[in-house]
């Protein structure tokens, strides 16, 4: 095992009717006025954004508001965010919504928070040094952004989508009412729950070994969320369900999963960022449709690795040897991920990238072979085209 470091700085305030207490959470920050941060409709829709405003209204509490984040949130929004911000004197950003929300608060915040073009951080030019205090009313159990130090943002531009990770965007609170995410459409649900589950899965797969206590706290939550994304299909208002994968979402990515371990292969996730920049594909869906590719490109580089994945998690039998094993758990991945109504190939995600558009995208994932991705296999560019291709 690695020496690590588990930082978690998010108070969590979670469970039925806690989006009311965010008055008085906003208030023990001693800010002097908020920027509220939304996306499209659903939190106007739901009365969620009323109840915000009029919680601020009686904590006497000043606020300006800023909607209109879309999923793979845009840099042009963030650009708008800062300028509000910097206009009206904000000090703080209430995120409420979803991953794309709370990351377009996290990228505006630090672009308020310092000189410069906060795209930089994003183009791994310079290293941010401040941000904005930011707290997050969660509306999506997906990304983890609510406990995560990075955000992801579309940079029109080009159609770069690229996250940045620091721990001075970490969110102070994260409201978390399961029941606020009742009204979820149920490939935004299961689209959510491939995300929570990859998260677990990248650390996962990691090259260094890991922890006892590490592999069963993720081998427990991969189950659970396989358990109760099923239970969603049927019962989308079950709440023992939404809150068990709310909160899998905030374990799944606030460094829990990779204590001791090297941090994992993420290439799953390098490889679907360029497929949302160019396709504006849901994120989760967008794992889904490439994860079997890749496990089958890189399985013969940890064979046992992906075989106790499969006994463990997917229930393959311990007769079959490791190489046999690891088949059989990436099948049956792909089976629960159909399963749930999740594409496992690009033609099911809805979109056929032409040769030119899986060259472009390998190359930007790889930075014209600056870099390699992921580390179970460490792919250049020829490599990712090549699981593109496979997952056609
Ligand atoms: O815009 P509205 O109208 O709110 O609709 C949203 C959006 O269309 C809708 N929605 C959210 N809550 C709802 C709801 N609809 C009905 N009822 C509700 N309660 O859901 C749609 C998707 O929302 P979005 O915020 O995009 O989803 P998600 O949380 O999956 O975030 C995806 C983004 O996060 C990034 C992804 O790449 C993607 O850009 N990620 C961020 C990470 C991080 N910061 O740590 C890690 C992840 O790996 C991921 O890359
Ligand atoms: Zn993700």
């Amino acid at each position: 095992m690695l020496n690590f470091q588990y930082y978690t700085p998010t108070k969590v305030v979670f469970g039925k009717d806690t989006d009311l207490e965010v008055g008085e959470l906003v208030k023990q920050q001693g800010c002097r006025k908020v920027l509220i941060h939304y996306g499209g409709q659903s939190a106007k829709r739901s009365g969620l954004l009323n109840r915000v405003t009029g919680a601020l209204d009686e904590a006497e509490i000043a606020y300006v508001e800023l909607g209109g984040v879309v999923p793979n949130p845009r840099l042009s929004k963030v650009y708008e965010g800062i300028r509000l911000c910097r206009s009206e004197g904000v000090d703080f950003i209430l995120a409420v919504g979803g991953g794309s929300v709370i990351d377009s608060a996290k990228a505006i915040g630090y672009g308020a928070a310092e000189e410069g073009d906060v795209w930089e951080l994003y183009d791994y030019k310079r290293e941010a040094k401040a941000c904005l205090p930011i707290g997050a009313i969660l509306t999506i159990a997906a990304a983890g952004s609510e406990m995560s130090n990075s955000s992801v943002i579309t940079n029109e531009d080009g159609w770069y989508k690229r996250g940045y990770g620091s721990d001075l965007s970490r969110p102070c609170f994260a409201i978390m009412n399961p029941e606020l995410t009742y009204t979820l459409p149920d490939y935004q649900t299961q689209s959510g729950c491939t995300d929570i589950m990859m998260h677990t899965i990248e650390r996962y797969f990691n090259m260094s070994g890991s922890m006892d206590i590490t592999d069963g706290i993720s081998e427990t939550l991969l189950k659970t969320v396989m358990k109760y994304a099923r239970i969603l299909r049927e019962e989308p208002e079950n709440y023992r369900a939404r809150a068990e994968v709310m909160w899998a979402g905030s374990l799944s990515h606030n460094g829990l999963t990779e204590c001791g371990n090297d941090g994992g292969d993420w290439a799953s996730h390098r490889l679907e960022h360029e497929l949302g920049g160019l396709f504006d594909v849901a994120h989760g869906a967008g794992l889904a449709a490439v994860w079997g590719s890749w496990a089958r490109y890189v399985c013969d580089a940890a064979p046992e690795r992906f075989a106790t994945f499969a006994r463990n998690v997917m229930g393959v039998s311990a007769d079959l040897d490791a190489k046999e094993a690891a088949l059989a758990g990436i099948v049956a991945m792909e089976d629960f991920l159909r399963s749930i109504g999740m594409p496992v190939s690009l033609y099911e995600l809805g979109i056929e990238p032409t040769e030119e558009q899986i060259l472009d995208m390998a190359d930007k994932c790889c930075l014209g072979d600056e870099i390699t991705v992921g580390c179970v296999k460490k792919l250049k560019v020829a490599d990712v085209a090549g699981i593109y291709r496979m997952a056609r």
